[in-house]
């Protein structure tokens, strides 16, 4: 992130404390329909052209350690076999096998140099190429070459391998381009895992995505951990194209060391800039990734529907490369205060969800510190394509002219 960005989004963040109102010619948002969290017809139609369309995130590639590794992912109910090649390309396929559909790994996470179904031991090579079928003779005019793994788009960045279930979507590095430049200080490819989880929130995934949008709540629910050290009202913005937005808040000036939060003095990411040393810098990635960056850490939360009325949240957690052997002991003494703040995150999706399906809220108003959350929301229905969400549940699209002065190109 370079300094003249660092200095404008200072600038902006001294602007939004002191206001006094919203900027002039910001409108009223529109409420949210409450119906987008509980419809079914809603979330078929995310499915559809959301989420089978877009990049999402899936494993790190430091866990495909060596050739031959692979993991099986499991989101959104497609079960997808993500292999290290002899190339060292990472490659995604169905797991599923060409002959009868039975997984073609049975187990989640392994090594191999062949990839054989368990069912009947037909064998994929690493780029998902048939090469043995026991009894070839047995089918009649069976082409090999016609019945290999069925592949899956697959692009890393960061060191995170993304898929992307449309073979017609943009690359990967076209709808990270708003972003692209003001990440690579933080080098994410360097990052290793150092902490994860899992949790199944009783509540539709934009409830949950909605709730890591914004810092207007952390005065209350997170009263005795963050509120004590980020300053809600010192908090910048930023709308990007394609749905995307960064989040800046400072913190209070004492709160880093009266809190402790430089816990046993963990190291710095060594790109960190004084910005992210003096703040909280958290990104959406559209759709359903969210990035707090902090000097010490990168955290991905990654949201998955699971159907209209639930979710899953998956935490993983980003620190910098500390060389042979486990995590150091310090990341075990910092994962329950990370634990924590995700605890209360969490607290109110649940009632969120009860008062959508009751009727009792019909919809969601929101102020001008929440129009990230307009923004996404507008997103949704753009990829959806607006003539195809029923009247009732459309957002209208407002905030298209104030994303950020220099991105207005690339949302041409
Ligand atoms: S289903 Fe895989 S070999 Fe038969
Ligand atoms: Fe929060």
């Amino acid at each position: 992130m370079d300094e003249a960005l660092q200095q404008r989004i200072h600038d902006q963040i001294a602007y939004e404390a002191s206001r006094d109102s919203p900027p002039p010619g910001f409108p009223a948002l529109p409420e949210i329909p409450g119906g987008r969290y509980t419809s079914a017809a809603f979330h078929d139609l995310e499915m559809e052209h959301l989420f089978l369309k877009t990049w999402l995130p899936t494993v790190r590639v430091e866990e495909l350690d060596r050739r031959g590794s692979f993991i099986v992912w499991r989101k959104l109910g497609r079960p997808i076999l993500i292999v290290r090649g002899k190339d060292d390309v990472v490659r995604a396929f169905y797991n599923s096998c060409r002959h009868r559909g039975a997984a073609v790994t049975p187990v989640d996470k392994g090594h191999a140099s062949l990839l054989r179904c368990q069912y009947h031991s037909w064998s994929y090579d690493l780029t998902g190429r048939l090469v043995a079928v026991p009894d070839e003779r047995d089918f009649c005019g069976l082409d090999k070459s016609q019945r290999g793994l069925i592949p899956v788009r697959c692009e890393s960045h960061g060191g995170t391998v993304f898929v992307n279930f449309d073979d017609a979507a943009p690359p990967l590095s076209d709808m990270l381009a708003p972003m692209l430049d003001e990440w690579a200080c933080i080098g994410m490819e360097e990052l290793r895992i150092v902490m994860r989880h899992i949790a199944v929130i009783d509540c539709n995934w934009k409830a949950a995505v909605d709730a890591f949008l914004e810092v207007y709540h952390i005065n209350t629910i997170h009263r005795d951990s963050l509120g004590k050290a980020l300053d809600s009202r010192s908090t910048a913005l930023g709308l990007f194209p394609h749905g995307h937005s960064r989040m800046v808040t400072a913190y209070n000036p004492w709160a880093l060391e009266t809190l402790g939060m430089d816990v046993d003095g963990q190291p710095d990411i060594a790109g960190a800039t004084a910005l992210h040393r003096r703040s909280s810098t958290a990104y959406l990635q559209f759709p359903n990734l969210i990035m707090p960056f902090r000097s010490i850490f990168v955290q991905q939360l990654r949201v998955w529907p699971r159907g209209p009325h639930q979710c899953e949240l998956e935490v993983v957690g980003l620190g910098p490369d500390w060389g042979e052997g486990p995590p150091p002991a310090y990341w075990d003494k910092a994962a329950p205060a990370f634990r924590k703040v995700l605890e209360e995150d969490m607290e109110n999706l649940g009632s969120i969800q009860e008062s959508l399906n009751s009727g009792a809220c019909t919809g969601m108003l929101l102020s001008y510190q929440e129009r990230r959350i307009y923004w996404m929301h507008e997103e949704i229905d753009r990829r959806i394509g607006v003539e195809r969400i029923p009247p009732q549940f459309r957002v209208a699209q407002l905030l298209g002219e104030f994303i950020e002065p220099q991105d207005k190109e690339l949302a041409q």
